[in-house]
């Protein structure tokens, strides 16, 4: 299935033809959760690839083995993509799942069933950058033009995806309710090793010190990008093109101080302050 140049919309957002059908779409808002499955939410560029690799990697108790043989789109598969249908569901593991949908979409799926949902956000300035970088090497994403072309349908919400603060001001504004678990990309980076603690105790899956080094160390970035079941070298160059660059591409925080112009920054925080000004978003990014 390629429909490269396909673009579907459901609930007002503009997602790729190659991984979403109205179909795969509908049946994500119809899926039936169970206790045990761990639902990973994020836009897209925040960290999800990592952070699939961590859930992995906890519920393995460490062991690689998994993420070493087994793609990341198989292990923790999209609820909405179009083959999330043909994979498996019956195993006695917790499932892994993750999505980009917004908070409204699987509305009706969480009220019945609770999962485990952990909500993974990023500097939404980097989001843009990464997120710019990507649509270069993801030929199922419209060209991004230049990067003021692209960062301004960003702040307005109209490029792939939808918008950034729609998104996590639909998921946080039910953080309470679904007993949401929120971490960021920079805090990850700050203490990898804190973060694997918290999200191991979340899980109710307590690891010994021994195994916690071993989540480190098959995460961090450098493993990851030598991982051919996540650095995307499994997918043909027609679908990511990785002669114009890496899925692995920086992984640092604050890259869009190299990318942003001072009126571009200045314009994005004020568009973030009218937004998000009376959101309960208690981390505070570097904006400045
Ligand atoms: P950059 O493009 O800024 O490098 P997603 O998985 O949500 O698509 O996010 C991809 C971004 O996360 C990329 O950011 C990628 O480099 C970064 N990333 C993935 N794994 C990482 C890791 N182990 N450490 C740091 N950054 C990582």
């Amino acid at each position: 299935m390629a429909r490269l140049e396909v673009t579907e919309t459901f609930a007002g957002v503009r997602l790729p033809g190659h991984l979403h059908t109205q179909e795969s779409l509908a049946l994500a808002g119809a899926f039936q959760f169970r206790p045990s499955d761990v639902l990973l939410v994020t836009y897209p560029k925040s960290g999800t690839t990592w952070v699939q690799e961590i859930l992995t990697l906890i519920y393995s108790a460490g062991d690689p083995a998994l993420v070493k043989t087994i793609p990341n789109w198989t292990r923790n598969p999209w609820l909405e993509h179009v083959y999330f249908k043909e994979l498996p569901q019956e195993t006695n593991r917790p499932r892994l799942l993750t999505t980009h949908m917004p908070q409204q979409v699987l509305a009706a799926a969480l009220r019945t069933c609770k999962p485990k949902v952990i909500y993974v956000a990023r500097n939404p300035k980097d989001v843009a950058v990464s997120f710019y970088h990507f649509h270069k090497i993801a030929n199922f994403l419209p060209d991004p033009g230049s990067f003021s072309d692209f960062l301004q349908h960003f702040l307005d919400g109209t490029v792939h995806f939808g918008s950034w603060f729609q998104h996590i001001k639909g998921w946080l504004g039910c953080q309470e309710k679904l007993g949401l678990f929120f971490i960021t990309y920079e805090e990850l980076h700050q203490d990898l090793q804190r973060c694997v603690e918290r999200l191991s105790a979340f899980l109710g899956c307590p690891l010994q010190p021994d195994q916690i080094a071993s989540v480190c160390q098959h995460c961090s970035f450098t493993s990851m990008s030598k991982n051919i079941m996540v650095n995307h070298t499994l997918l043909s160059p027609e679908i990511i093109d990785l002669s114009k660059g890496s899925f692995f591409r920086k992984g640092i925080t604050e890259d869009w101080r190299n990318h942003f112009s001072p009126q571009q920054s200045e314009l994005f925080n004020q568009i973030y302050q009218k937004e998000m000004g009376d959101c309960c978003l208690s981390v505070v990014w570097h904006m400045d």
